[in-house]
């Protein structure tokens, strides 16, 4: 730590040879900043940190030494590497060993989940861990927390995203992975599963209206943190074409899921759809995000029938991603917090707004409720 400048702490984006994790060290480097990058693989990192002129590292996640060697001496550490149910645990436990705030990009719920539950050893150690500071789930979790703000007892939270665009090669990977754990909505404060194809609504995003379905965000951790309203249920905008393709044939995702689950997960399988995914993946191209957005609708209802709900515009998914993994990591860096939080929870509601082009918009209070 040099001084009080916040932007002159030392921190580290690990995974940043990847898609995304090269996006936020470009935007760390154009606002100035000097992030360590570092990775598993020197062939890989190093060619980003030369171009960007940044110091670089080479650390395993399976090896608990030199891992905690590489993040011993920085005040935060970005883990981009993912996907997160393969990559967080070894990192989250060598942050709470060296002391080192952890933030993360992920979307998928065992990861918010398993982070969450480290609270009281993050507070112990005096560390934030903060899953979920990218496009998932830092837009939606501010909206969340603005309508549990406007309807302090809300019992039942909805988030539909309209995220238009192509996906990345790690996002891909960590879909697949998710696509395995079936459907699920949280009810009473507890995941519960929720069959695929089923909940198929319109919602009216800010620019028009779209069919939505039932898809399991991040949200559905990391919202019950922000607000603790017990009901949630995530949705995504989809074409009418795929939309009644999983209406029609859910029942089979739901009856074979299950059984390929085993035969898929960490065996060969998986690795061979990885490679698969790697070699005909490659993520949006810089004019898709300078030209991209998302779109994104939220309601809140208490048990007496009312209801809140706000739109929020934001810039296209990995732009955001980049903007906010950023802004995410000097606000920890210049805080006091310390435990896992949501993003909202630490930083508050508005903080989307901070992020360029975000604009969000309440609905008048009489507006038709959701269909
Ligand atoms: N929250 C959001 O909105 C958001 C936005 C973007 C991405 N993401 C998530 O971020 C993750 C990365 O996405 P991406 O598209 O950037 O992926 P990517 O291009 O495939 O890059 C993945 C990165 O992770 C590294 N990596 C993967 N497994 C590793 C392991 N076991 N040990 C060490 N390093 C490992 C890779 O290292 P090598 O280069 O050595 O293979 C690479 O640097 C995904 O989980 C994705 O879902 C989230």
């Amino acid at each position: 730590v040099q001084g009080d400048d916040v932007t002159e702490r030392s921190w580290l984006i690990y995974g940043a040879s990847g898609y995304t994790g090269t996006l936020i060290a470009e935007e760390a480097h154009r606002q100035g900043l000097r992030p360590i990058l570092a990775g598993r693989s020197e062939a890989r990192v190093r060619p980003v940190a030369e171009r960007l002129g940044l110091d670089w590292r080479i650390a395993e996640l399976r090896e608990p030494q030199s891992l905690r060697r590489a993040i011993t001496d920085v005040g935060a550490v970005l883990h981009c590497a993912g996907p997160f149910v393969d990559t967080s645990k070894p990192m989250i436990d060598a942050c709470l060993d060296a002391g080192a705030h952890y933030l993360d990009i992920t979307g998928e719920i065992p990861v918010f989940e398993d982070a969450y539950a480290q609270d009281a050893a993050a507070r112990q150690r005096g560390i934030v861990l903060m899953p979920g500071v990218g496009f998932d789930v830092v837009p939606t979790d501010c909206l969340a927390r603005h309508l549990a703000e406007l309807l302090p007892d809300a019992w039942s939270l909805e988030i539909a995203i309209a995220a238009l665009g192509q996906a990345s090669p790690g996002t891909t990977k960590s879909a697949a992975r998710g696509l395995l754990r079936g459907g699920l909505v949280r009810r009473g404060g507890r995941l519960e599963s929720y069959p695929v194809g089923r909940g198929v609504r319109k919602v009216h995003f800010d620019d028009k209206e779209r069919l939505v379905m039932p898809i399991p965000w991040g949200d559905l951790a990391s919202a019950w943190r922000s607000t603790r309203i017990p009901n949630i249920t995530t949705y995504a905008a989809m074409p009418s074409a795929t939309i009644a393709g999983m209406s029609r044939f859910g029942w089979m995702a739901n009856a074979f899921l299950p059984l390929l689950r085993p035969l898929i997960e960490r065996t060969p399988l998986q690795g061979a759809v990885d490679t698969w995914i790697e070699r005909r993946i490659h993520g949006p191209d810089a004019q898709a995000r300078e030209i991209g957005s998302a779109h994104i609708w939220a309601c809140v209802t208490n048990q007496r029938g009312e209801s809140r709900q706000a739109c929020l515009q934001t810039l296209e998914g990995y732009r955001f991603t980049a903007l906010s993994a950023v802004a995410a990591t000097l606000q920890v860096l210049a805080g006091q917090w310390s435990g896992a939080l949501a993003p909202a929870q630490a930083f508050g509601a508005d903080f989307v707004l901070s992020i360029a082009g975000s604009t969000r918009r309440d609905l008048p209070i009489d507006a038709p409720s959701p269909s």
